[in-house]
């Protein structure tokens, strides 16, 4: 029986491993992880992540062939396939602190890889890493070697979306192997194409050299958010010109070199990649002296922080230039719907602008807790995956936000609703009875364009929907933005 042992059990190393041991049953996969609170999660019935459709495969699957632990040491040293899916957040400290991904979670990964191991083994990639590294990781893996044991390094990233996750690994639109152009790197790519082919039909699964794959990865999540900052760059067009911004993405996506996808405008995108992955890139670039490429991609961060920070502007002077001592409902919190993960939401940058101009903010979330929530209000930036930096909380904040549990009682009696993630209870509420219970005028900021603008005006509501045309009424409070 082939063996797999992944190293890091978290959003990416837990599905992904959930579902080759669905697909697998002649393969056992041991998921290992530092975190004993985090596997003893995966080893109970309230697991560590919200995903639809993951309970049901960790349940057929857990204790036949699918196993969680803690003996990182153990299953590394009898696995014939080592997975390394641990973090890669951007550096807080040091060269290329906010910008170049941090490889100390990797590189220790790999160091106790290359001392425990006892027999020849294939290491792969998962995490999404600098273009490169591999490089890298090889040299750590056979340095010290006199042990004669044979390491072969693959690069397989993932390119599962939090929230579809289990469908992605279901019917991924490709499975991507780099591995070294050597007979040896050969055989090791095979033996992994060998794991996928289990479901994966073979024109999906595509094969490169390693730094294709370590650079497509970074590739595919830039191309993506550009489509986003794009879209929402026109949405302030939109706004300023009286055109509709679902009307252009749904014409611009029409054409079919184009497509529809990935075309709805936001408050911004957020998310544990996209960022990350594209300061990492710039990062690259301006390593390799490619400032104007560089140059380039950091536009699309730029349209996303401002597009952040024009929300927040809408609805501070919509609202008479002040949100001072005014309760705010904010709707959502988590960075997309249909997941629990709030790393670099949209919501922690509104939240805090809002909290700037001193409003008391009611903040309600299907998946995300009290605890999650302030926590997260309480960090710098990028600390959310370095927790020895975090920082004590700021308990004047606190005073100034409320978690409740209820979307009807986060809008009592507020001046104002944000809506910022779009869950799809946030469209079926009654919003006749939300704004009877509160203060006139009641004023309604959608920053996912789940609503109906015309339906909430004739409630009552001045309404501010991302790239609609204005009301009359925040056109003339409008400060410049
Ligand atoms: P995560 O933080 O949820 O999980 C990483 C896990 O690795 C943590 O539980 C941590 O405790 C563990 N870990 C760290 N160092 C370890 C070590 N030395 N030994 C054992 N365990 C260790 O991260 P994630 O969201 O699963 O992302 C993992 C990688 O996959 C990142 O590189 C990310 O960029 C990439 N990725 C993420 C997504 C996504 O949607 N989240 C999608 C594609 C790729
Ligand atoms: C992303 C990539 O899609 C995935 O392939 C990669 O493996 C990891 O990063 P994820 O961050 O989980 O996945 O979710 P995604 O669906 O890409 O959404 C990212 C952010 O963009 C979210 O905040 C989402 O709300 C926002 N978004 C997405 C938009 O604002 N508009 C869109 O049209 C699509």
């Amino acid at each position: 029986m082939v063996k797999i042992c992944c190293i890091g059990a978290g959003y990416v190393g837990g599905p992904t491993m959930a579902m080759i041991a669905l697909k697998c049953p002649d393969i056992e996969v041991v998921v290992v992880d530092i975190s004993k609170p985090r596997i003893a999660a995966w080893n109970s019935d309230d697991l560590p992540i919200y995903e639809p459709g993951l309970d049901e495969v960790v349940k057929e699957c857990k204790d036949r062939n699918l196993y969680f632990s803690t003996e990182v040491e153990k299953h590394v040293a009898e696995a014939d396939i080592v997975f390394v899916s641990v973090n890669t957040p951007t550096k807080t400290r040091g060269l290329g602190a906010g910008k170049a991904a941090d490889l100390t979670y990797w590189e220790s990964a790999a160091r106790m890889i290359a001392d425990v191991s006892k027999s020849d083994k294939i290491v792969v990639e998962k995490s999404t890493v600098p273009v490169k590294t591999a490089e890298a990781i090889e040299k750590i893996l056979t340095h010290n070697n006199n042990k004669g044991i044979s390491f072969q390094i693959l690069s397989n990233p993932e390119f599962l979306a939090e929230g579809t996750a289990m469908a992605d690994l279901d019917k991924p639109d490709r499975v991507l192997i780099g591995g070294r152009e050597t007979p040896a790197g050969q055989k090791a790519v095979a033996a992994l194409k060998a794991v996928y082919a289990h479901w994966v039909p073979e024109d999906r699964i595509i094969t490169t050299n390693l730094w294709s794959a370590e650079l497509s990865k970074l590739a595919a999540n830039a191309f993506l958010a550009q489509r986003i900052s794009s879209i929402n760059a026109m949405s302030a067009l939109c706004e300023s010109t009286g055109a509709e911004v679902n009307e252009v993405a749904y014409a611009v996506g029409k054409d079919s070199r184009i497509g529809p996808k990935f075309l709805n405008a936001s408050v911004g995108f957020g998310g544990s990649c996209f960022q990350k992955d594209i300061l990492n890139l710039v990062y690259i670039c301006e390593c390799n002296g490619l400032l104007e490429v560089a140059h380039y991609w950091k536009q699309v961060i730029s349209i996303n922080d401002y597009q952040k920070s024009r929300f927040i502007k809408r609805v501070v002077s919509s609202m008479f230039n002040t949100v001072s001592g005014k309760k705010i409902a904010v709707l959502g919190f988590a960075f997309k719907k249909d997941t629990g993960d709030t790393r670099e939401t949209p919501a922690i940058d509104v939240c805090h602008g809002l909290l700037g101009d001193k409003a008391l903010l009611s903040i309600y979330d299907p998946q995300v807790t009290e605890e999650q929530i302030k926590r997260d209000l309480a960090m710098n930036k990028f600390d959310w995956d370095h927790p020895q930096h975090l920082q004590p909380q700021s308990p004047t904040a606190f005073k100034q936000v409320s978690v409740v549990w209820d979307a009807y009682e986060a809008c009592k009696d507020a001046h104002g609703i944000c809506v910022i993630t779009e869950w799809d209870e946030f469209k079926k509420l009654d919003y006749q009875k939300i704004y009877d219970n509160m203060q006139k005028p009641a004023f309604l900021f959608d920053g996912r364009n789940v609503l109906n603008v015309e339906e909430m005006r004739k409630i009552g509501f001045v309404v501010y929907s991302i790239g609609t045309p204005l009301d009359s009424w925040v056109k003339d409070l409008q400060v410049s933005i």
